[in-house]
Parts: C-alpha cells; structure tokens; sequence
C-alpha cells in the first residue's frame, strides 16, 4: 500500500477512534453559535440573554461573547446566567467565569437558599438545578441552552416551565437530549423529536434545526424558535 494510502487509512481509523466520522459536540456547538448569531443579527435584537449550563469552563459563552463582539456590523450585548447544580463544578466554574472587570460578588438566592455569583454585570452563576432556578427566578431570558444529557422523558415536564422564563419576542429555546434511549415508551407512540415539538409547540416556538452528534452517547440537539 503507498503511504498515501496508508495515511488516509489511518486517518479514518484515528477519526472513528475519535468518533470524528459523525459530527462531535464541539463542531454542533460551533454551528449552534452562528446560528444564535445569525437568527439575532437577522431579527435586530441588540441583547440576548442567556439562560445556560456552562459546566466548569464556560466554553460556549465565552465562544459566543468573541463572536459577538467580533462582528462589528450589528454589536449584540451577550449577558449570561448559568446554572450548576454539582457543587465541585459549580465551585470551578466559579473561578473561570467569562472575565469581567468589576469584583466578583456572592449572595444568597432566598427562593432557593442558594449560592449566587455574580461577576460584573453580564455573568451570573447560580448553584442550582436550572428547573429549580427556572421555576422561581422573576429574570427573563432570550435564548435558553437546556443541556442535561438526559433522555427527553426525563425533562417533559419541567421543559414547561420554558414559558416562566422566556421573553416577549424572537427568542431561542435549545434542548439537547440522549438519543439512544428513553427512561420509558414515550406518550401516543411518538417519537423522540414529536414529543419534544409537541411541548415547544404548546409554547409558541417552532423547531428549526435538527443536530445529530456524537458525545460519549449519540445526543440529539434541537432548537426551537418563536418570532413574536
Ligand atoms: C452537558 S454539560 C453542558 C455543556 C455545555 N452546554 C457546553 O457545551 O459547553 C451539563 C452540565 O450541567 C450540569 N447539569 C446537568 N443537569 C443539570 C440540571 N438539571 N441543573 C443544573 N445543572 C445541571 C452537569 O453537572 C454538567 O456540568
């Protein structure tokens, strides 16, 4: 076989080591960035707030902050709230929250008795599970990133309280789920993407993109829009 051959197959052989042969969660991460990009740049909205999982490294919302500012064209203001409900990560998260130039600050949320930092005025991070927070906070959101890693079933219900916190206007819901499985068979035989739509669709938001990747489990990532 010719090195060149060689070299292609075990390319593809490191890939699929890799789980590079499909879409991975850093590149559907990329593609949902210019997606929120566009669809706010498209629809004039000059700050989005976002209501997120940053885990302990904030990598989305740091990648977004630089895309946004990046873009001289149509300056968005990006202004973060994560949720964190593992002490450890929320203890480390808490040390790489996205910069800012003010003092970090620590209070305590009465609803929930919970820890809340606040670093400047674009970054929050609350040590709670994000239904929890979701289901007290008076603070609106436009652009919600729901990634639990956990099968749809598991999340139904508390996915309704989407509407609590979403804003008037173009807003953005995205809710990342296991493919593989269900905690259990899903109501009226629908499938996994139907059953989500049919919560989205109850609360005035549309599916407009289907990603597909693979993490340690094959994810489903979808992401629903409403307009008014
Ligand atoms: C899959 S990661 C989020 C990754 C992030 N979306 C990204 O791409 O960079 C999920 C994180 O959220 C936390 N988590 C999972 N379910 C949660 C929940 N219901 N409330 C709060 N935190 C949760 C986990 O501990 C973990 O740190």
């Amino acid at each position: 076989m010719s090195t060149v051959d060689k070299k292609a197959l075990y390319g593809f052989i490191e890939r699929a080591k890799n789980r590079e042969t499909s879409l991975n969660k850093s590149q559907v991460r990329d593609l949902l960035i210019s997606y929120i990009h566009n669809f706010f740049i498209t629809h004039e909205v000059g700050k989005v707030r976002f209501l997120t999982l940053p885990t302990a490294w904030w990598t989305f919302e740091k990648a977004i902050r630089k895309r946004f500012f990046s873009f001289r064209t149509f300056r968005i203001r990006a202004m973060f709230t994560g949720c964190e409900r593992d002490y450890n990560i929320f203890k480390l998260a808490g040390l790489r929250m996205p910069k800012s130039n003010k003092k970090m600050r620590y209070s305590i949320m009465e609803e929930l008795n919970r820890t809340i930092l606040t670093n400047g005025r674009d970054c929050v991070l609350v040590y709670s599970d994000i239904f929890d927070f979701m289901s007290v906070t008076d603070k609106k959101f436009n652009c919600l990133w729901i990634d639990t890693g956990t099968p749809i079933d598991r999340i139904a219900e508390r996915l309704k309280l989407v509407s609590r916190v979403i804003m008037d206007g173009p807003s953005l819901v995205v809710i990342t789920v296991l493919k593989g499985r269900e905690a259990g068979p899903l109501p009226d035989g629908m499938d996994r993407i139907q059953f989500a739509d049919s919560i989205m669709n109850k609360r005035g938001f549309e599916r407009a993109q289907v990603w597909e990747y693979q993490d340690t489990s094959p994810m489903l990532q979808l992401t629903y829009q409403k307009l008014t």
